[in-house]
């Protein structure tokens, strides 16, 4: 395809720094990006081409490609994720800081013509809706098309954007991005192009991203976690708003009145299913309805109304492929049957994808995503998986069958309540709720979930993961909860507060609740809570459910199960508060005195 060095802005600063930053980088050409089909259409075919992308059977996968990455680039690298801030204190210990005069050197060096032999695309892009005022402006400098076709589907991007730029003259983050992979004159470029030397590093104050190394998802796709969290935290922070890592979504009553709640889970617990919930049939047939607005990001803004509003700052959903199938994710499924762009998982001999999860059934025969012939005998002998566990899809948010009406509304939709949870075989009941909103503070502030089979040795171990942000936080956790504290004092209606926590086993090891859609008889008390004062009692943890305070229509769920799944185990408690002093300890120096009173309180009811 014939680049465009042709500038599709008419802003100086933005066409000055993108000179400059070409004079740096060195590609052979440049390339504006309009975002039309066309353009899409023309990088897809490009990299058909090239072997990075293969397109798959059209007709029954109309739109799709699958992309196989290189094997030492699958994940986001949180090791290699640094925040810049001028001082140390600033990003806080549970960040990677290094200083940000040094690190600048470092980067000067390593994207000194990094993008020799190939095309700079200049990729603006809005986080939320266009034109809403709560969306934030990007311009992504990249040398990966893969790059460029992804963030299509996962923000808005291209001429309407410059025009933006253009006309409002709004703050844009400037972000560079290259694979670390210059070619020299006539040589054969790699499929999967990238580096082993990664660095994904943001600096808050200036607010900067600059990516180098890694093609993959979250560490090159910067309008998500290093735009929409990292540096949209310190701009939250910095104007009296929220970013956070939550899904958000409504539940509609029979009366057709909805209820919006954002809730914040870490990986592998299940945000996108329970964003996409389909409420058993017995809840369907009265009028239940539950709607996607998003499934990983939540902005969140006082209204002039004081109450809290949100929107889903992106236009896509970048999705774990496995363990999603029709039987546990059938609208996700519905949301990626076109248009999708799949990475590391299998190729179907029909031309088609699979990936554990998917089906009951395996294919008899794939091509895994390493490229390597697999059978399901491959899997059950040597325990070879087809797809990568981290395998991704990237389909539009407005193909979800269940997306909201109102889900890219301007000024956003209102929360009633924030549920934080995690994967908790023990202690955690299945549903409580905070006494008010600092002691919500801290129930997010000490969440933990248990880290899974992919890293040996620790399974079941409790890692702390307040809000879900320990990866993504731009700045010090510890002011990163006093910002959290002070966001309820200008407001009218305070959210509630929940925990929930679908994974507690009994003592056979198997788990007590089924999930799925039975979680909408949880998500209907948490709504009843939040509209109509539904009931429950008051224990040490919070105020939880009683089996009658719960709606068991079409299930049979005796009394005495739901007591055991509801347990507060003094003992078990006694451990959790004492597990939790960890990170008292790495953030007493920025630890608002709230949450230090809060936990003296919970200690106090529970002696
Ligand atoms: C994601 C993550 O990709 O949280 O959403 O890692
Ligand atoms: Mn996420």
């Amino acid at each position: 395809m014939k680049s465009s060095a042709k500038p599709l802005s008419k802003n100086p600063h933005l066409i000055q720094w993108v000179n400059k930053m070409a004079a740096l980088l060195k590609p052979d050409a440049i390339h504006w990006v309009d975002g039309s089909q066309k353009e899409y259409d023309a990088l897809c075919a490009q990299m058909v081409a090239a072997g990075t992308f293969i397109r798959l059977n059209q007709k029954k996968w109309p739109g799709c490609h699958l992309a196989r990455s290189d094997a030492g680039d699958v994940a986001r690298v949180e090791d290699r994720t640094f925040i810049c801030s001028l001082s140390k204190d600033a990003a806080g210990p549970t960040n990677n800081w290094v200083n940000p005069f040094e690190m600048r050197k470092t980067l000067k060096g390593k994207f000194n013509g990094c993008m020799k032999g190939r095309t700079m695309y200049v990729l603006p892009y809005s986080m939320g809706p266009v034109g809403s005022p709560m969306s934030q402006i990007g311009v992504q400098l990249t040398d990966s098309p893969y790059v460029v076709v992804n963030m299509r589907i996962m923000a808005r991007i291209g001429k309407k954007i410059f025009e933006l730029i253009d006309k409002d003259f709004k703050r844009v983050v400037p972000c560079v991005h290259s694979v670390g992979a210059p070619l020299k004159p006539g040589q054969q470029d790699v499929p999967w192009p990238c580096n082993p030397d990664k660095y994904i590093v943001h600096f808050p104050e200036t607010r900067e991203i600059w990516s180098y190394g890694s093609g993959y998802g979250g560490n090159a796709l910067l309008g998500k976690k290093c735009f929409a969290l990292r540096i949209a935290s310190a701009m939250a922070r910095d104007e009296g708003w929220m970013a956070e890592h939550m899904l958000i979504l409504g539940v509609e009553n029979p009366q057709g009145k909805k209820t919006y709640v954002a809730a914040a889970f870490p990986s592998a617990c299940g945000k996108t299913n329970f964003a996409m919930l389909i409420p058993p049939a017995h809840f369907q047939q009265q009028g239940w309805k539950v709607w996607t607005v998003g499934d990983d990001i939540a902005w969140i803004k006082p209204g002039a109304d004081g109450r809290l509003y949100a929107i889903n700052p992106e236009a896509g959903f970048f999705g774990v492929a496995p363990g999603t199938g029709n039987h546990t994710n059938p609208n996700a499924m519905k949301a990626l049957a076109k248009n999708t762009i799949f990475t590391n998982v299998a190729l179907t001999d029909d031309g088609g994808v699979w990936w554990e999860g998917m089906t009951e059934q395996p294919p008899e025969h794939a091509i895994d995503w390493q490229g390597q012939e697999w059978t399901p005998a491959l899997s059950r002998e040597k325990g070879i998986k087809a797809a990568h566990a981290n395998s991704r899809f990237t389909a539009p948010a407005s193909q979800c069958p269940t997306i909201d009406p109102d889900w890219e509304k301007p000024e956003g939709v209102p929360i009633s309540a924030f549920i934080f949870g995690g994967r908790r075989a023990t202690t955690l009941p299945l549903v409580f709720q905070a006494f008010n909103w600092s002691s919500g503070v801290y129930l997010g502030a000490t969440m933990g979930s248990e880290m899974t089979a992919a890293a040996a040795g620790t399974i079941g171990k409790v890692r702390r993961d307040p809000m879900a942000m320990l990866p993504f936080c731009g700045y010090n956790m510890g002011d990163y909860f006093r910002h959290w504290v002070n966001m309820q004092r200008g407001l009218s209606e305070t959210p509630r507060v929940f925990h929930v926590n679908w994974f507690r086993k009994d003592q056979d090891g198997k788990f007590m609740w089924p999930g799925f859609s039975e979680n909408m008889r949880v998500l209907k008390w948490i709504v009843d809570r939040c509209r109509s004062g539904g009931r429950a009692m008051e224990t040490p943890i919070g105020w939880v459910p009683r089996h009658k305070d719960i709606d068991w229509s079409g299930m049979d769920f005796p009394k005495e199960k739901f007591e055991e799944l509801q347990a507060f185990d003094r003992a078990a408690w006694r451990a959790e508060v004492i597990g939790q002093e960890e990170l008292f300890f790495d953030l007493h120096a920025t630890m608002p005195k709230e949450l230090l009173f809060e936990r003296e309180l919970l200690i106090c009811r529970m002696s």
